[in-house]
């Protein structure tokens, strides 16, 4: 179970040649789980065709050849619907829902809608930019539409601006983080950390590790699947912030250390999945170190902040955040050592994984994982994705946060 499984889905796709990417879009949210009816405006069938997304999403994609069905569609759909997306949503059919014209399926439908809707525009720059575009749009911001895009770029017209349709991954992050609100973490602030910090040793070189950030980007995911409110803390990394993150990107130890103890100062939850150095270069040279003559070269190191043991310290005087939680890479004595970790560092609960394993840890999207609690108790998991890891350690928390 994710948070798209079964959720019934609309996807209005208007006359745009970006039809094609709600194809996609479609795929991704089937593939997620959900269940998602497609309707088309006349104008859409034009640039793709019906049996598309019906092959896409293996249910009937409707259009305006109004069949005996056509009233039961749009009133069931509406007021059954998790979610309404017009992607992509012409000038004409932003109009159209604005002024409360209901000349066609998808314009009924949007009617009779009980859920949110999104909209992502696609026209021609000039389109959007018009004032009674820009003004239909004011009145739609106003009845709580949440709008997604245009991005700016270059647009069929061979002219450049803004009036493309967002990619569907995007589209996606922020139907997930709409379908996501109200969830068991609702008005609840996660602080979450991810990525190998970096420590200088001069301006083109520094010491890190071999974190990729896919585990605290996937935790991040879940505990925004679950209605919180994410702070992400990262070190650099290659993965894409989750829609709907407050994202703050640091280098070093000693900057994660500063980031994450203001955040949690009014947190309930923070999840440490970042791997933070142990030791940095005692002085990072202003200027690069040069090869010259040197055979050797000592590098003096000293610890950094531990931030967990920080946290702590801050969480006996003010009392936040509730929960803390722990990762600990290991590559022996897996068990002990993080059973040893959760007591020092008093943790709520620690995620231990052998990182010398080759299907988990550093380099892979799976996870071999034993959650300990602060009383020693240990729940080892079979090998799971990264995310799976994340929804397990996001569901713990969900049962100390009751
Ligand atoms: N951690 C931290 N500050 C540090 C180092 C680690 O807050 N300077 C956090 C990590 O984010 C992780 C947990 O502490 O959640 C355990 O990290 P790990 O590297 O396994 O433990 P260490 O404290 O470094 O202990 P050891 O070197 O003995 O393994």
């Amino acid at each position: 179970m994710t948070l798209l499984t079964d959720k019934k889905i609309i996807l209005g796709v208007t006359g745009s040649i970006a039809a094609y990417k709600s194809v996609e879009l479609a795929s991704k949210l089937t593939q997620a789980g959900a269940l998602v009816d497609v309707i088309m405006t006349d104008a859409a069938t034009k640039f793709v065709a019906p049996l598309t997304f019906q092959s896409v999403t293996g249910r009937k994609a409707f259009t305006d050849l109004w069949g005996d069905e056509a009233h039961v569609i749009h009133v069931g759909l509406g007021e059954s619907a998790d979610v309404l997306v017009i992607a992509p949503a012409t000038a004409n059919t932003m109009a159209k829902i604005a002024h409360g014209l209901a000349d066609d399926l998808l314009s009924v439908t949007a009617l009779a809608a009980r859920c949110p809707i999104l909209i992502a525009p696609a026209m021609d720059g000039g389109m959007y930019a018009h004032p009674a575009t820009q003004s239909n749009e004011k009145i739609l911001r106003a009845r709580g539409i949440i709008f997604v895009g245009p991005a700016e770029g270059r647009m069929a017209s061979g002219l450049s601006g803004k009036g493309r349709m967002v990619e569907p991954q995007e589209l996606l992050g922020h139907i997930r983080y709409t379908l996501s609100r109200g969830g068991a973490f609702a008005n609840k602030k996660v602080v979450v950390t991810a990525g190998g910090t970096q420590e200088d040793i001069d301006p083109v070189r520094f010491i890190s590790n071999h974190s990729s950030g896919k585990q605290g980007f996937a935790v991040a995911q879940a505990a925004l699947d679950r209605g919180a409110d994410v702070t992400l803390i990262t070190a650099p990394t290659n993965q894409i912030a989750p829609i709907g993150v407050n994202l703050i990107n640091v280098r070093s130890a000693d900057d994660m250390g500063d980031a994450v103890l203001r955040a949690v100062a009014d947190a309930e939850v923070l999840i440490m999945a970042a791997a933070v150095a142990d030791f940095k270069p005692e002085a990072s040279a202003e200027q690069k170190i040069k090869r010259g003559a040197i055979t050797t070269y000592q590098l003096q190191l000293t610890k950094t902040i531990d931030i967990l043991s920080a946290v702590a310290e801050q969480k006996e005087k003010t009392g936040k955040p509730k929960i803390v939680v722990g990762f600990a890479a290991e590559t022996q004595n897996l068990i002990d050592n993080a059973r040893e970790k959760v007591l020092k560092k008093k943790l709520s609960l620690i995620v231990a994984n052998d990182v010398s394993a080759k299907d988990a840890g550093f380099f892979v999207d799976t996870n071999r994982v034993t959650i300990i609690d602060a009383g020693g108790g240990a729940q080892t998991l079979p090998l799971m994705s990264k995310a799976e890891v994340a929804e397990a350690v996001c569901e713990r928390v969900e049962r100390l946060l009751s």
